[in-house]
Parts: C-alpha cells; sequence; structure tokens
C-alpha cells in the first residue's frame, strides 16, 4: 500500500515522524552504524529542541516511569546553536530523510537568530518551534497564550518560506485558540500534544522524585487526552496537525489520523523499542485494511461522528 504523503510541502514516503527528544539518531548511528540508515525508522526526523546557549539540562532525577508512561524533566540539555550547526547538523543530514529542526529561546530576539540561521541551512526542511515545554518556563508562557503565538509567528515568518511548525503544550484549558493564533501569525502547521504537566514522590523520601519537582508526562497515559485535542485543533485550523501522545503500534497511530492527524509522531515507544517507528510504518496497510480503507489518503479524508 503506497502510505507517501507529505506535511506542509515537505515529501514523505510515510507518515510515521519521531517526537523532538525521544529519538536521538546520532547515538543510534554509533550503535547501528548504516544499517540504521538503510532501515530509518522513521519517514522524516525531528531534532531534539535546540536552544541558542549550551545547557547541561536539569539536575536529577530526571525520569519517573507510571502507570502506562513517564514523567520527565530532561530540560533540554544540548550544545546550543552554534555547536549543533557545526556538530550535529551534518550527522542528522545524512540520515536520508527530510529533516525539521526544532527550537526554542526564551525570548523573540533569540527566537529570530535561531530560526534565521538554521533556516540558511540546505539541510534543513522545516523548523519546529517549541513553545510548549513544561520543563522551562520561557517555553510555556508563549505556548499558554494565543496572542503571543500570534505575536511569535509573526515576528518570525518573515524570515524564511520554510515551513514553520508550531508545538502545542497540552497544559492548556483550550488549545485550539493557541493554535487558531499560531495559524493567524503564519504557521504552516501545528504538532501536538507536548508533555502533560505531572508530578512524582519518591517512595522513600518525603520529597518530590524529579530534581526540579515536576514535568512532563507522554506516553499511553496521555494518548485519550492528545486525541481529544487533535480533534479540537484540527476543527477549529486549516492548517495540518502532527499528532502524537502515545502511539505504540499502527492501531494507536490511525488513532490520531482519524483524530483529525495528517501525520503522526512516536516518542516515549522509542525508549522501549527503537525500531518502533518502523513496526507503526509495517502495520498501517493491515491496520488500514481493517478499518476500510483502501489508502492512507482515505484514512486521512476521513471525518468522525
Ligand atoms: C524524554 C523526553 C524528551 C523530550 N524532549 C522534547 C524536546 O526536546 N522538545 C519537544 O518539543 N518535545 C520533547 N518531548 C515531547 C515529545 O516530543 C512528545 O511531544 C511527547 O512525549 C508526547 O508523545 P509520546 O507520548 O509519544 O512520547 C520529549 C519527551 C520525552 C519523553
Amino acid at each position: 500500500m503506497d502510505l507517501s504523503t507529505d506535511i506542509c510541502g515537505i515529501e514523505l514516503s510515510g507518515p510515521v515522524l519521531n517526537g523532538s527528544g525521544t529519538f536521538d539518531a546520532l547515538a543510534a548511528r554509533r550503535v547501528f552504524g548504516d544499517s540504521l540508515i538503510e532501515d530509518f525508522p522513521f519517514d522524516c526526523y525531528v531534532s531534539k529542541t535546540i536552544t541558542m546557549n549550551p545547557r547541561p539540562g536539569n539536575p536529577p532525577y530526571r525520569l519517573w516511569e507510571t502507570p502506562s508512561g513517564m514523567i520527565n524533566s530532561i530540560g533540554l540539555p544540548g550544545p546550543g546553536l552554534d555547536g549543533f550547526l557545526e556538530r550535529d547538523l551534518p550527522g542528522l543530514a545524512g540520515l536520508g530523510v527530510p529533516l525539521i529542526v526544532s527550537v526554542m529561546a526564551d525570548q523573540v530576539e533569540d527566537f529570530e537568530v535561531l530560526v534565521s540561521r538554521v533556516a540558511t541551512r540546505d539541510e534543513v526542511a522545516g523548523i519546529e518551534l517549541n513553545v510548549s515545554c513544561p520543563n522551562v518556563h520561557s517555553g510555556l508562557i508563549v505556548g499558554e497564550q494565543p496572542s503571543e503565538t500570534e505575536a511569535l509567528m509573526k515576528a518570525l515568518r518573515p524570515i524564511t518560506e520554510k515551513p514553520l511548525i508550531v508545538k502545542l503544550t497540552p497544559n492548556v484549558a483550550n488549545p485550539q485558540e493557541v493554535a487558531v493564533g499560531a495559524e493567524a501569525g503564519g504557521a504552516d502547521a501545528v504538532s501536538m500534544i507536548n508533555t502533560v504537566k505531572a508530578a512524582a514522590i519518591d517512595p522513600g523520601v518525603n520529597r518530590t522524585w524529579l530534581g526540579v519537582g515536576a514535568g512532563g508526562l507522554s506516553g499511553p497515559a496521555v494518548r485519550p487526552i492528545a486525541l481529544a485535542q487533535v480533534r479540537a485543533v484540527s476543527a477549529s485550523v486549516g492548517i495540518p496537525v502532527i499528532g502524537m501522545g502515545g502511539i505504540t503500534d499502527a492501531e494507536s497511530a490511525l488513532e490520531f489520523i482519524l483524530a483529525g492527524a495528517r501525520v503522526v509522531a512516536v516518542g516515549t515507544e522509542n525508549f522501549r523499542d527503537p525500531r518502533a517507528g518502523s513496526s507503526v510504518t509495517e502495520g498501517l496497510p493491515a491496520a488500514l485494511g481493517r478499518r476500510g480503507f483502501g489508502s492512507l489518503a482515505e484514512a486521512q479524508a476521513a471525518s468522525l461522528d
């Protein structure tokens, strides 16, 4: 079955991306060598979120397993913009699939620098704007406010003709209002959901488990929340939605397509099975067939009662 599709002009051989920060392709390449490229699990690679300056990330602990999910407070460790462009980008450009680079800043001026320097690189097909990471205070502010999201988009839109994708936070009452703001500001797509604000208590000591007190929940536990939000947002905007949140297999991926997503992303499941993206793709023809679809496009065009 032909699974080829596109997301805001980026041609894809299939509808399966990775969620930003959930698949370290450079580390995987070091372990698996060229076999990773020959059988790359995703149809498009989304980088870990890049910030202006190098960051060590949050103090430990940073992970907590929950029933059907996990909480992380990784805190965006990374090499900063210069380190990413010099050291990481060449390797990511060699993965054999289109590359989307995720960026985040705590002020518009820094977002402008990030977008303009990343967009000038031919290897980059699109840019995702992380305005929703619940671990970094500044990211939350923009993504919680429709007007701030629209203003950010209006500042960034003139910088590049490359697709700009706004990653939405689920930690608002009405994500569709933020999506409408993103679209009004000129976004080409939205991706959703980021992690859901969450905390855990240390089982042995009377304190919070995570070093910074709270983090973001992901995995199958958040899937019903993500499906509801994808439905609401895709009904409210004309731009395409990249759907994610607890996808583990082809069936759950197809649920997101039926909820209104054009393409999907696999996140937390990659930690359990680095080939999860391939499993989703391999299972899609049968999953589509079981629901009576002859093609991916038929499912993308379907609407639910
Ligand atoms: C360990 C971890 C790190 C993440 N890092 C980022 C990140 O750097 N940027 C971002 O936009 N989202 C990040 N996310 C959120 C995921 O991309 C995704 O939106 C979320 O986990 C929901 O999908 P899932 O339930 O399939 O994991 C991270 C998630 C996890 C679990």
